[in-house]
This record gives C-alpha cells, structure tokens and sequence, in this order.
C-alpha cells in the first residue's frame, strides 16, 4: 500500500516539474485515490475510474463531466452490456473493431494491448473485474487518451477541430460519433473554402480577428466560452465542427444546456435603434432552446451606426452580412423607415418552431423505431415542413417564396434594373449618383436577400420590409 502510494506522490510530483501545477485546484486539490497496483504509476495504460487520477488538478472538468450523458453510457447499455459490439462506443479504451452480431473479438481484429476495455473483456478474477469497472462508459480517457503508465510522458489527445486528413478525421468524437461526422462533412459548415482545410486557412475571415468567432472552432470558442478567454490556441483554425457548438465537460444534470451545448444564451439584434446596445427593450432571440446556438453566429452584423453610416454614405460590404437569420426570424433589428408600419410576428414563434425543428430535427427510424433525430446537415427538408403544411413538395408554402422574389425583382425594376440578379451584381452602393433614400429603401431588400430563405424565416416581416421599402421609393420615384 506505502508503496502505491508512494508511486502516485512520485509522479504527481514529477507532473508538476513538467507541467507546473496550474490545474484548476493544484495542490490544493482534493488529494488523488492512492495509485494502482504494479511499479510506478499503473501496470496499464487507461487509468479509468471516471477521472480520479484528474481530480487533483482538474476537479472543476470531473466533477462537471460526471454530469454527462457519457458518464451513463454504459449503464444506458441496459440488457446489452455484455454485447461487445454496443461495449466498442460505450466504454472507455476499446479498440479492438466488433461487427454486429459478433460474440467474441477475432485475433485479427485485436487492437493493440493498451489495456482498455476490450483487453478485461472475458478475462476471469477480481483484477479483471475492478479494470472493467473502472472502464464503463465514455470517460476523459475516450477523448483525451490513455494516460500511463508513463504519466509524465503523457501529452493529451486534445483537438478543436474536425475535418478529415484522408480517410482518419481530426475529431476526437470520430471513432464513436460516425454517424453526425458523414452528416457534418457535406454540411455548409464543413464546405467552407470548399472543404479544403488549407485553403481555409488562407481566407481572410480565418485570420481576421473580427471574423474569427463566427468563422472559425477556435475564434468561436474563445470568445463564448469564458474558460477560454485566455487559452494558447494554436495557429492553425479549424471548420465549425463538433467541439464548436458542443462541450463535451458539461451535462445538463450539472447546469449545462441540452445535448451538451456549449452557448445557448439569449442574442441581442446588433441594430439596437433607437435603444442603446445593453438597453431592456433591445429585441433579442431568447428562449428557443438548442436554436439559440445558431443565433450566436447566424445574426447581422451591422450595429447602429455602421447602418447609418451605410445609409448615408454607401459605405462598402452593404447589407447586413450573409448572417441575418436570427434577426429574420424575431423580425426586428432592421433598418425600419420611419413612419412606416413593420408586424415582426409570426406564427412559427408562437410555436416555438426555431432553426432547430426546421434545420435538424426530423422523423427517421432508428433501432426499429420511429423517433425524433437531429440530423448534422443542417438543410431542412419538406419532410421538417409536412406535419403541419400536408401536401407540399418545395418550401414555396402558399407560394410565399415566388411572392418573395418577385417583389425583389419589382424593386429592381423600379430601379431600373432587369431583375433582382442584375441589380444585386451591378448596382453600386457608393456611387456618386445614389441618394441616401435609395440605400434606405434598397437596405430592406438586401437584408431579405441575405437572409436567404426567400420569406420562410418570417413571412410577415419580410413582407412589411419590401412592402414598405417599394412604396416608399415608389412614392419618390414616382412623384407626381
Ligand atoms: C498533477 C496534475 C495533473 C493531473 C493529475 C492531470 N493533469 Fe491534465 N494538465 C495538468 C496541467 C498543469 C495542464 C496544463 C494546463 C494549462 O496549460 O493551463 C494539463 C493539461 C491537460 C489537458 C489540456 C492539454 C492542452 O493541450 O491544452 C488535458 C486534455 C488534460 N490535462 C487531461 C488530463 C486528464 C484526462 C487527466 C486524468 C487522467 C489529467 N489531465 C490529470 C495537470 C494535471
Ligand atoms: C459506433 C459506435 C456505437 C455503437 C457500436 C453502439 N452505440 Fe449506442 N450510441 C452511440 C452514440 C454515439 C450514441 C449517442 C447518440 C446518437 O448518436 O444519436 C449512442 C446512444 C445510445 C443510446 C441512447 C442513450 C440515451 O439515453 O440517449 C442507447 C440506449 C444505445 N446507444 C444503445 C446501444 C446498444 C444497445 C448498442 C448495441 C446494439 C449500441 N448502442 C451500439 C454509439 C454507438
Ligand atoms: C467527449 C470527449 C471528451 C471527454 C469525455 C473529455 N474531454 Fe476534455 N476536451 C475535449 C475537447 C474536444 C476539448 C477541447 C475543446 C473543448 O473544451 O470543448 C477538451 C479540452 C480539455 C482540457 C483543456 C481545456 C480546459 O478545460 O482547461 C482539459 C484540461 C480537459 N479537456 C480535461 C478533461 C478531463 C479531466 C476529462 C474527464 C473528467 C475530460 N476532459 C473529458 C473532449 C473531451
Ligand atoms: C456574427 C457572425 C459573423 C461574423 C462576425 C462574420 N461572419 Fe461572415 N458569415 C457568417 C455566417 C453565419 C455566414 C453564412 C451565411 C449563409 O451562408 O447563409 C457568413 C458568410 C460569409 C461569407 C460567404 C461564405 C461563403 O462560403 O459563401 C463570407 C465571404 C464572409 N462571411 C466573410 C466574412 C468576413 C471577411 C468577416 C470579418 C470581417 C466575417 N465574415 C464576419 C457570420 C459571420
Ligand atoms: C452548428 C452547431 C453544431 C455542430 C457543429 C455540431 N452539433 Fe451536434 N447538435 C447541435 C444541436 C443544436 C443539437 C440539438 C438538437 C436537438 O435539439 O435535438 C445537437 C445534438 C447532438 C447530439 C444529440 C443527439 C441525440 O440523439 O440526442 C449528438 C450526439 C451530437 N449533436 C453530436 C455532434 C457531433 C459528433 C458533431 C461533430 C460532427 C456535432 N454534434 C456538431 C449542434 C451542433
Ligand atoms: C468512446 C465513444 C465516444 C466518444 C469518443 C464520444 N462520444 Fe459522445 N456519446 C457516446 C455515447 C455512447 C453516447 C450515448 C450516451 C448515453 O448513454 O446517453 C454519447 C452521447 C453524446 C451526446 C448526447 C448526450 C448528452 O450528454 O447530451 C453528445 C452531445 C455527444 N455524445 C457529443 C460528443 C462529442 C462532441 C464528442 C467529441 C468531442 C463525443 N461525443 C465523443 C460515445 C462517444
Ligand atoms: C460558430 C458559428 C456558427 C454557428 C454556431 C452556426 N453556424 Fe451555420 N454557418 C456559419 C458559417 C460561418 C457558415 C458559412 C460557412 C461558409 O460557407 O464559409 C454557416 C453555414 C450554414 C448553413 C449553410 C448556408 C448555405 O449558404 O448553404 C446553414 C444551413 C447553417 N449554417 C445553419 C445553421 C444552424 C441551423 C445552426 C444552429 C444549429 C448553425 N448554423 C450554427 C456559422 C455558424
Ligand atoms: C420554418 C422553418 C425554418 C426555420 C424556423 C428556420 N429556417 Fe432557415 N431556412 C428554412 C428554409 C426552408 C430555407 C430555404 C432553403 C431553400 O430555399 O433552399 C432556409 C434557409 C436558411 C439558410 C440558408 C440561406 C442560404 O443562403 O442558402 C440559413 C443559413 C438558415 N436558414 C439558417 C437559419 C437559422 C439560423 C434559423 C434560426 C434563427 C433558421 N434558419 C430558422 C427553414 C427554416
Ligand atoms: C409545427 C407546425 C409547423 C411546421 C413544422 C412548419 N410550419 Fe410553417 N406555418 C405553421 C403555421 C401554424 C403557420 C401559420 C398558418 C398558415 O399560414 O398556415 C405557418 C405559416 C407558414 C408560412 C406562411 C404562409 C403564408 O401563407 O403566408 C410559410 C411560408 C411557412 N409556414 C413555411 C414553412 C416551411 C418551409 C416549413 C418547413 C421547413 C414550415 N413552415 C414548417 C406551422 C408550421
């Protein structure tokens, strides 16, 4: 026993001549359990024990891991925890490969004896029995990697990222999450700078301090998630992939979000007019649960006085950015011209029908079963349309989407233009020619056009805009 105990004061030690002991508690950390049996630290390579070995210096992230749904996948295993085919994802250190229907691991498909899992499984005694134990469910260890015997030689697997390098993907979630990984990868967000990592990396809003957070996994996680405010991140950025929009050391049981969210708080409109920004009556989307997620990126980006300013002078990159769903959707934040009537409600609201019932989640039979399942593609489909709207075949529900473009094409028109196309590619915001009330007018429609779901986001309000907009100009244009 002294010398187990021995053991884990020796490494420790020798961790934080390493490391310095800048873990979250340090030494004054609750005291890690004494070490396991055999020389040094441990005989074997996966501590397990549901990171009593991290306690000690990273106490906050086990205690807060705990409250995952990892924790509990081995227990979820019900009836089937002694399927190694289920055993492969649901515990810690597998790495032998198990068809389904398989019933012992074939020689040929062992891993590498690393002591995980797999290497306890069949195996008769206590030792083997407490190994196991301490192996269930998915662990610091699934992600991070074994951490012995050689403790001080230890560097963790850790990655912001995922993308695929061949055949092998960068994300620790891979080996167990295959199913969202071949969803994520034809994604809009994996298709940045065409899916090319390295092209990625060349573009100017990968590199862009100001672009970063809604562009990149690591821009994005430094600036929502406090604990990495400071964080050494390496020079490299990565896609918005699996770690950007989960936390994987937080569970709802713990005070987290739902599925392990990592930011679903309330998103204020950037045009605050006529409040200031931080004021109570700022219009904000708040309050539609996993959606949130995707109002912390997808919303526009012009503030009060970047608008004005493009009001009054043209200034360059017109419109309110590409982003402008969020705003779309709660129907406020626009550029409204005064005196003018804007309805920002819609029904969707009223039944909490947010990004994520139209964009993920869809029926889809799973195990037998039919049951609700967020798809990682992030395109809706009119199958996410049909429980209510029977009948459809496209999104152009009672046609709101032909209205939709055919007014953009009559504004266009009433500027002189062929169509809405051709106004987009050759009008000129900052020519001398254009007035500050054709930018007030053309700015409801470049905010309809960026927000690119052409009414679905809210019929309402992107009818009050163009409708506006066009009587407005209208009333100019054709002044008697
Ligand atoms: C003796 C203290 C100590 C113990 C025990 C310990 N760590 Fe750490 N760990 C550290 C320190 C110190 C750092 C560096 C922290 C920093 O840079 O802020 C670190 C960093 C990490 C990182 C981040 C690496 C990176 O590149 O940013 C991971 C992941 C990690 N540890 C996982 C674990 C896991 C899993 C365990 C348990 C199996 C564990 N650690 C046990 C001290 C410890
Ligand atoms: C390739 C890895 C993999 C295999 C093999 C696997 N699972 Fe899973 N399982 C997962 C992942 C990942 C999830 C998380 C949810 C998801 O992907 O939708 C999950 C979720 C579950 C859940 C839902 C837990 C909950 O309450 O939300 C159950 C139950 C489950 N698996 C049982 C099984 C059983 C039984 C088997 C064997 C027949 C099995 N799994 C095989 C990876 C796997
Ligand atoms: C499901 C996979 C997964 C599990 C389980 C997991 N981590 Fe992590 N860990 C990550 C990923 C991904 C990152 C980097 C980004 C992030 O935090 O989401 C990370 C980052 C870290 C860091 C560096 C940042 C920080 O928080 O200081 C530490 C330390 C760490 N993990 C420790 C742990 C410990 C200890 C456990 C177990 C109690 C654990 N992790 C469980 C995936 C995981
Ligand atoms: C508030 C979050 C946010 C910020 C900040 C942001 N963007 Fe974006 N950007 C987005 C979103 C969301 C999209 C995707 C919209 C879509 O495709 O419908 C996008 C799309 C783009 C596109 C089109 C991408 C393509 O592949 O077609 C470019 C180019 C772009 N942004 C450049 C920039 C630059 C340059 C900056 C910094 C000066 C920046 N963005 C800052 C959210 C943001
Ligand atoms: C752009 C943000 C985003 C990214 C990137 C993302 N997810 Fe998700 N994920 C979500 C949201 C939102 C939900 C909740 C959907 C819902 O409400 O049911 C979710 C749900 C899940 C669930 C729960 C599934 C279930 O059946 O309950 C799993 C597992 C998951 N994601 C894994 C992943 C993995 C693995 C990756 C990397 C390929 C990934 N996610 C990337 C936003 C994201
Ligand atoms: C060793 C296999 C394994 C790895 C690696 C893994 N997961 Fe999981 N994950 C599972 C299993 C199994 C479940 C189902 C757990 C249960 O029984 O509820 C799950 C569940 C989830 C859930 C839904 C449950 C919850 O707590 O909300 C999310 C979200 C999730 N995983 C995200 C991730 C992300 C993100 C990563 C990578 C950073 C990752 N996982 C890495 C196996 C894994
Ligand atoms: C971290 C910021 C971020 C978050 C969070 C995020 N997105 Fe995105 N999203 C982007 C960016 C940036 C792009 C454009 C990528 C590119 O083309 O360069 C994009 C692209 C998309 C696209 C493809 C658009 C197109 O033009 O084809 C869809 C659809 C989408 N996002 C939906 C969602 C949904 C739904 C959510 C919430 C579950 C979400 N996003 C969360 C930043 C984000
Ligand atoms: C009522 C269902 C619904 C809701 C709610 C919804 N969307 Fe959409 N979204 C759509 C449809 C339909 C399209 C258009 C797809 C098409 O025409 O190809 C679309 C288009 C998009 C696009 C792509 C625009 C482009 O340039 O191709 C993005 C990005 C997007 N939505 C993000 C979001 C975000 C973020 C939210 C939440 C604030 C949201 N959506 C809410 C149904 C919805
Ligand atoms: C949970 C039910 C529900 C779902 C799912 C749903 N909607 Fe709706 N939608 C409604 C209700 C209720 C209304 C308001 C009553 C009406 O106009 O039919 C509405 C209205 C609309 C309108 C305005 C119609 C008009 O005449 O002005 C459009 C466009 C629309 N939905 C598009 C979509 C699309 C596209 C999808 C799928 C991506 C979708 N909706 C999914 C319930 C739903």
């Amino acid at each position: 026993m002294k010398r187990h105990l021995f053991g884990l004061v020796a490494a420790v030690a020798l961790a934080f001549v390493s490391f310095g002991c800048e873990g979250d508690q340090g030494v004054e950390g609750p005291e890690g359990p004494p070490g396991p049996p055999g020389e040094g630290v441990a005989p074997y390579t996966y501590f397990g024990g549901f990171g009593e070995q991290c306690m000690h210096c990273h106490a906050t992230n086990v205690d807060n891991v705990l409250t995952t749904g990892h924790t509990q996948a081995y227990d979820d295993l019900g009836d089937s925890q002694t399927n190694l085919y289920c055993l492969q994802c649901h515990s810690t250190g597998f790495d032998s490969q198990v068809a389904f229907g398989d019933t012992a691991i074939a020689d040929a498909n062992r891993g590498p004896d690393i002591y995980g899992y797999d290497d306890y499984y069949g195996v008769a005694g206590d030792t083997a029995a407490e190994r196991r134990l301490a192996l269930e469910g998915v662990q610091c260890e699934s992600c991070h990697g074994p951490m012995g015997p050689e403790f001080n030689a230890h560097s963790p697997d850790i990655s912001f990222s995922t993308h695929f390098v061949g055949t092998e993907s960068t994300s620790l979630c891979f080996k167990c999450h295959t199913t969202q990984i071949n969803e994520w990868v034809n994604s809009g967000h994996a298709l940045a700078a065409g899916g090319d990592i390295d092209a990625f990396n060349q573009e100017h809003y990968a590199h862009v301090s100001s672009c970063q957070p809604c562009h990149t996994s690591e821009g994005f996680i430094e600036d929502n998630d406090p604990r990495y405010a400071t964080y050494e991140f390496e020079h490299e950025v990565s896609f918005i992939g699996c770690p950007t929009c989960h936390d994987p050391h937080i569970g709802e049981a713990g005070g987290g979000n739902y599925a392990q969210l990592r930011n679903t708080s309330p998103e204020e409109v950037q045009y605050t007019f006529p409040y200031q920004p931080g004021d109570e009556e700022v219009p904000r989307m708040e309050g539609y649960g996993p959606a949130q997620t995707c109002a912390q990126c997808h919303h526009g980006r012009r503030n009060t006085s970047n608008v004005q300013g493009q009001i009054a002078n043209g200034y360059a990159h017109f419109g309110p950015h590409l982003s402008p769903q969020m705003d779309m959707f709660i129907g406020a934040g626009w550029y409204e011209i005064p005196g003018k009537t804007y309805n920002g409600v819609h029904q969707h609201q009223s039944i909490s029908l947010a990004c994520v019932e139209c964009h993920m989640v869809r029926d889809t039979m799973l195990h037998g079963e039919m049951v609700a399942h967020p798809f990682h593609t992030w395109n809706p489909t009119v199958g996410n349309c049909l429980p209510c709207h029977q009948g459809i075949t496209d999104f152009d529900v009672n046609l709101a989407q032909t209205v939709v473009r055919t007014k953009l094409d009559q504004m266009a028109v009433l500027f002189g233009y062929t169509d809405w196309a051709d106004l987009e590619a050759n009008w000129d915001s900052q020519a001398p020619a254009v007035l500050p009330w054709q930018r007030e007018a053309l700015y409801a429609a470049f905010f309809v056009y960026e927000d690119g779901s052409f009414g679905v986001h809210n019929p309402a309000y992107t009818n009050a805009l163009l409708d506006n907009a066009y009587a407005y100009a209208d009333s100019i244009i054709n002044a008697p």
